[in-house]
């Protein structure tokens, strides 16, 4: 097959391989262990059940609070050799807090330390907004009212120049960002040296997120899909249970569910496969952690592909707002 350049064959290529090729030249798996609500006391026992059923990238961040539990599972699997630090894509974030150029390289540092490897395959910008500046390794510095502080003066193409830094230090392969709009990442890409290899957004078959997607394309961004399956844990912890719908129970999705003999989750995440999204979806149960990696081997056809495309409720479909710092909209750099 001589048509490298085809998007088809492309898409089919990548799905067999399980990975995508990425602008800096490294490849990403597909499908990563999404660890966002995680607590360390669940995530050791299942990391292990992850690493087992195939998962061979993970995706961390400072403020999961859970860095340290993934670095002692995955010296664990380096030290008995079951793992090269080469067959895992490990994903971490430069946090809200540390959102300013002179911070950058203090907090990649304390992320390696904590995950206990001598580079990441790649680091984000985590959000668009920053808070201000914190003694020590505080995530949330909070004023008299317990509300968060901000810093109002955020600059993404310094912090994205210092970014780049920490690429040719080797501490990184790839930097990215995550939660920005289509301005904020245009200004990235006008003034960066180092492409952006990853925008890492919430993105679900209830919120498709089109039109900064097709902006993606355009640029070459590769896109990642958090809260694939509608982050039902953080609908929970937020109290909206009866506010937001819930993806997973959807007529439609568990009607090509069984259809196909699979789970409503395994829908869900197949359709952004075939859409060209890498997944993270989140499980800290073993038997769904097993069922969120079977996504190979069978396909959606393309009227159920349309019955997907269909569920998107555009902007009300959003369920990631960061509404829970409040005052937060008030930053200049608030993306939505
Ligand atoms: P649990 O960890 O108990 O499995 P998202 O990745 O969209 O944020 O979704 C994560 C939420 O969905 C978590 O609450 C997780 O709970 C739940 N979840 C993960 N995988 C599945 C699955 N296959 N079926 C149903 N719920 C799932």
């Amino acid at each position: 097959m001589q048509l490298v350049n085809s998007r088809r064959f492309y898409r089919i290529e990548a799905m067999e391989n399980r990975t995508i090729l990425l602008p800096n030249g490294e490849l990403i798996p597909v499908i990563g262990f999404g660890t966002w609500q995680a607590p360390e006391s669940e995530l050791q026992d299942a990391l292990e059940v992850a690493l087992e059923a195939g998962y061979r990238h993970i995706d961390t961040a400072p403020v999961y609070e859970n860095e340290k539990v993934i670095g002692n599972v995955l010296k664990k699997w380096f030290t008995s050799g079951k793992l090269k630090r080469s067959d895992v894509f490990v994903v971490t974030k430069l946090p809200p807090v540390a959102n300013r150029a002179e911070d950058v390289e203090k907090w990649i540092e304390k992320s390696l330390g904590d995950l206990q490897l001598e580079y990441l395959d790649l680091y984000l910008i985590h959000t668009p907004f920053g808070f201000a500046k914190s003694d020590g390794y505080e995530l949330y510095p909070l004023d008299d009212d317990d509300l968060v502080k901000l810093d109002y003066g955020t600059d993404h193409v310094k912090v994205w120049a210092a970014m780049e830094k920490q690429v040719e230090r080797g501490r990184t392969k790839a930097i990215g960002l995550s939660n920005f709009n289509i301005s904020q990442i245009e200004r990235v890409l006008e003034n960066a040296t180092i492409s952006v290899s990853m925008l890492q957004i919430e993105l679900h078959a209830y919120f498709q997120q089109r039109k900064l997607v097709s902006f993606c394309k355009s640029k070459n961004i590769p896109i990642t899909a958090y809260s694939p399956l509608g982050s039902r844990g953080f609908v929970k912890v937020m109290n909206k249970e009866g506010a937001v719908p819930d993806i997973l129970k959807n007529e439609t999705v568990l009607e090509i569910a069984k259809t196909y003999k699979k789970t409503a989750a395994q829908i869900l995440l197949r359709y952004l496969l075939q859409n060209n999204f890498i997944v993270i979806p989140k499980s800290t149960n073993p038997q769904r952690i097993k069922e969120n990696i079977q996504l190979f081997g069978w396909e959606i056809g393309e009227k159920d592909m349309e019955k997907l495309k269909q569920l998107d409720l555009d902007d009300s479909g959003r369920i990631v707002n960061f509404d829970f710092f409040k005052g937060l909209r008030r930053h200049p750099e608030f993306p939505f």
